[in-house]
């Protein structure tokens, strides 16, 4: 089949795994037995739009994981692409317990981890990571009660296009469309908790960051106080213009898990500027040579030598209130209206640096 080509972002991402879980695999040595869940699990050939490099995709970098996962399971709904995935596992990690699950994985998970009961107390770790806006809530509450009670829970690492959810829900819609494109985000978070950020888009409260912003800690904050994760992290990705494409959200309960994240998405932040200039200066070359130029030296050459420009770092921040929440007062037996957070009697910051 053919290989899918990723932009510059993507390998940032994958790169942002595959640093993370050697440490999560050496952090749980003493642990029997570890699983990796891939729940978007794509397909074996993928390649850089920029470069024409073989890019390795999720699940295929957790099998090269060392110390290993002993259960890799993963999940696709292409068949095709599930079938990809299981010849290049057999072929490559002949004797591994890995399976690919084809079909949806909101349908697969619930009978697939039952079926990993004998691991309940393993150290697993959750890679969800959707082209858009198709992971329902419902996975990240099937994997957070999935582990035995004593112990933490699954951790996981997911993709939100905040960007793209704003595009999803607008009102040039007809209002069946409308109706359907808001039920999609509801089911996204679990909760219709979403409306009030979209409202103040849309009555211009909120600026196009701060809309991304306040869903992405959105998201975070139903992860910390509806599921009961101790910790969560995100990092905003964006594209060779600079234009946020999405935001990896971690969560864990676990503090070893927090400090090992906190340096990836740190490391990431740094290295994000220098992946993003050499992708537009490979762009450029490419359009010189299609118009018939050729220069002495590549942009790409002249793009290495080059100082980086501004810095960007990872600052980790609690998530807030979500934006336009109705909280308790404690003074009052009323619910107090938490306005925004704009400047205008509203609370707190954006939850990083780098978004
Ligand atoms: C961004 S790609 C995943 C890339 C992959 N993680 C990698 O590193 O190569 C998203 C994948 O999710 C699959 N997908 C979309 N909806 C799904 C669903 N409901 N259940 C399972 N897979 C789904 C798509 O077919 C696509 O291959």
């Amino acid at each position: 089949m053919a290989e899918r080509p990723w932009g510059f972002w993507t390998e940032s991402k994958l790169d942002m795994l595959s640093a993370y879980l050697p440490a999560f695999t050496t952090a749980s040595k003493k642990a029997p037995s570890t699983v990796y869940l891939d729940l978007f699990a794509g397909q074996a050939k993928n390649v850089s739009r920029d470069t024409g490099r073989p890019i390795q995709g999720s699940l295929l970098r957790a099998l090269q994981t060392k110390p290993p996962f002993t259960v890799v399971r993963g999940f696709e709904l292409q068949h095709k692409r599930a079938q990809s995935l299981q010849e290049a596992f057999r072929a490559e990690f002949p004797n591994r317990d890995v399976a690919v699950h084809a079909g949806d994985v909101h349908g697969a998970l619930p009978s697939a981890l039952a079926a990993l009961a004998a691991y309940r107390s393993s150290p697993t770790f959750a890679f969800i990571d959707p082209d858009g806006v198709e992971a329902r809530w419902e996975l990240l509450e099937t994997l957070a009660a999935h582990k035995a009670p004593q112990s933490t829970k699954v951790e996981l690492f997911l993709l939100l296009t905040s960007p793209q959810i704003v595009r999803v829900v607008n009102n040039s819609l007809d209002p069946h469309d409308l109706e359907h494109a808001k039920k999609k985000i509801t089911e996204l978070f679990g909760s219709t908790e979403w409306q009030p950020i979209l409202d103040g888009r849309q009555s211009g409260m909120l600026d196009a960051e701060r809309t991304r912003d306040e869903l992405t800690n959105l998201m975070r904050w139903r992860l910390e106080k509806t599921l009961g994760y101790r910790f969560t992290h995100t990092l905003r990705l964006t594209n060779v213009s600079g234009a946020p494409l999405y935001g990896m959200i971690f969560a864990t309960d676990h503090p070893v898990g927090d400090k090992i994240m906190k340096s990836v998405y740190q490391k990431a932040a740094e290295r994000f500027p220098e992946m993003r200039r050499e992708a537009r200066a490979r762009r450029r070359d490419r359009k010189e040579l299609e118009s018939g130029f050729n220069p002495l030296f590549t942009h790409a050459e002249l793009a290495q030598d080059a100082p980086l420009g501004a810095h960007e770092s990872y600052q980790h921040a609690p998530p807030v209130p979500p934006y336009g929440q109705t909280v308790p007062d404690p003074g009052s037996l009323l619910p107090t209206r938490v306005e925004c957070r704009d400047g205008t009697g509203c609370g707190a910051s954006p939850s990083t640096g780098t978004r």
